[in-house]
């Protein structure tokens, strides 16, 4: 081991952001001799055979050279008309990028929008990495609390709001609750980011992981704001593509053509292998998707039933994504369990499942379970939690 006490210093954010908290608890040592995760949010399926092929395919037959730090053209103009066709926004090609991941998506983003201080809202409950992401690149993250309903309040984002605010982050479905914000909250994010001239980052990436009814685009409720949104999609959940690492970003060409600039001078461009792989994703007819959503909404209503009518547990059934998220205080309190962490680590090493605390996506008294794994294993963990909650 090299040794570490004299060697030059890190910068502050580098030694302040640590590692993703939900890739930490997922990576977390368990001491039950046969554990179950419930943490990673990654679908048990494999991508769809077309996808598979072609991403071979392309190896076979050497088309594995570098290519355009934007992407692949035809993977662009696809990309653009698929969100098109669910958002009712035109676009040309030039209009989106491809990246590494719906993450790289974000990032990228931010990097080439935020001057340093510039603040960003974020609703909590959050996914971690859009707060760790905003300190990576130098803003500030402002976290707005939610209601009792886990939604955030119309004047909570008005006093949320201060002259440094430069964009804001909306994910949904929401990861870590499932949730989509109803017309009226959305009206009024529109009607504010209009009069603040805001950027408006919109993580879609569970866009299609809908289980109540047709997919809910912002865009498609307020198309007049596409010149200050930027739509981010990934490969990940929607055809549980997550290694293959391809998202994408569509936005006004000036912050693409930023975006493509900072790609050339760091990543060049997602991999091609991938960017073929996902041509082939996305021109399939949709059953695929249909018949993945139908298999995990079976899961959400399973592990939503297991749940529900257990003392002193809460728990909402997600309109879309692969959690859910229980509120757990009050069973905390009547069992005197000081923090969510430490009901963590009692379900990971007594009863052998693996979940997340919700303190880590600003939610405190929450845990959030993953539906995506695998049929039998999910049902295990629900047996195990049932046990677990009801018997204690
Ligand atoms: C809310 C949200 N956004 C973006 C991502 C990024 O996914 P990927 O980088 O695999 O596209 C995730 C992954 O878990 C997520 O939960």
């Amino acid at each position: 081991m090299i040794p570490a006490d004299s060697m030059p210093s890190l910068n502050a954010r580098a030694s302040s952001v640590g590692i993703s908290p939900t890739m930490a608890a997922a990576a977390a040592l368990c001491k039950h001799p046969d554990p179950v995760d419930l943490t990673v949010g990654e679908p048990d399926f494999l991508p769809p055979p077309e996808a598979r092929e072609a991403a071979v395919a392309a190896i076979r037959e050497g088309r594995t050279k570098y290519g355009p730090a934007a992407g692949l053209p035809a993977l662009r103009d696809a990309v653009s008309q698929d969100l098109a066709r669910r958002d009712g926004v035109a676009r040309a090609a030039e209009n989106t990028i491809l990246t590494a991941g719906g993450k790289a998506a974000i990032h990228d983003a931010l990097r080439c929008i935020l001057n340093p201080g510039d603040e960003v809202l974020i609703f909590a409950p959050y996914w971690p990495t859009f707060r760790d992401q905003v300190l990576w690149c130098g803003g500030v993250p402002v976290i707005v609390q939610p209601g009792a309903d886990l939604l955030p309040s119309v004047e909570s984002i008005d006093a949320a709001l201060s002259p440094r605010t430069r964009a804001v982050i909306l994910n949904q479905p929401s990861n870590p609750t499932g949730r989509v914000w109803d017309a009226e909250r959305l009206a009024h994010l529109a009607k504010v980011a209009r009069e603040r001239n805001l950027w408006i980052i919109l993580d879609q990436v569970y866009g299609t992981v809908t289980y109540d009814g047709p997919e809910r685009p912002f865009l498609a409720q307020a198309p007049d704001l596409a010149d200050r949104c930027v739509v981010v999609e990934s490969f990940s959940k929607r055809f549980a593509m997550t290694g293959y690492r391809l998202g994408s970003a569509s936005a006004p060409a000036p912050l693409i053509t930023a975006m493509v600039a900072l790609a050339s001078s760091t990543v060049t461009h997602p991999s091609i292998i991938a960017q073929h792989g996902a041509l082939a994703a996305l021109a399939l007819d949709g059953s695929w998707q249909r018949e993945t959503v139908d298999s995990l909404r079976v899961r959400r209503d399973r592990a939503h039933a297991a749940l529900s009518g257990l003392p002193g547990i809460e728990v909402q059934l997600p309109q879309g994504a692969l959690y859910l998220f229980p509120k757990v205080s009050q069973w905390m309190a009547s069992h005197g369990v000081a923090s969510d962490g430490e009901l963590v680590a009692r379900l990971r090493d007594e009863v052998g499942v693996k979940t997340l605390s919700g303190a880590a996506f600003g939610a405190p008294g929450h845990l959030r379970l993953s539906i995506a794994a695998p049929a039998a294993e999910l049902e295990k963990g629900m047996e195990r939690l049932q046990g677990f909650f009801g018997a204690k």
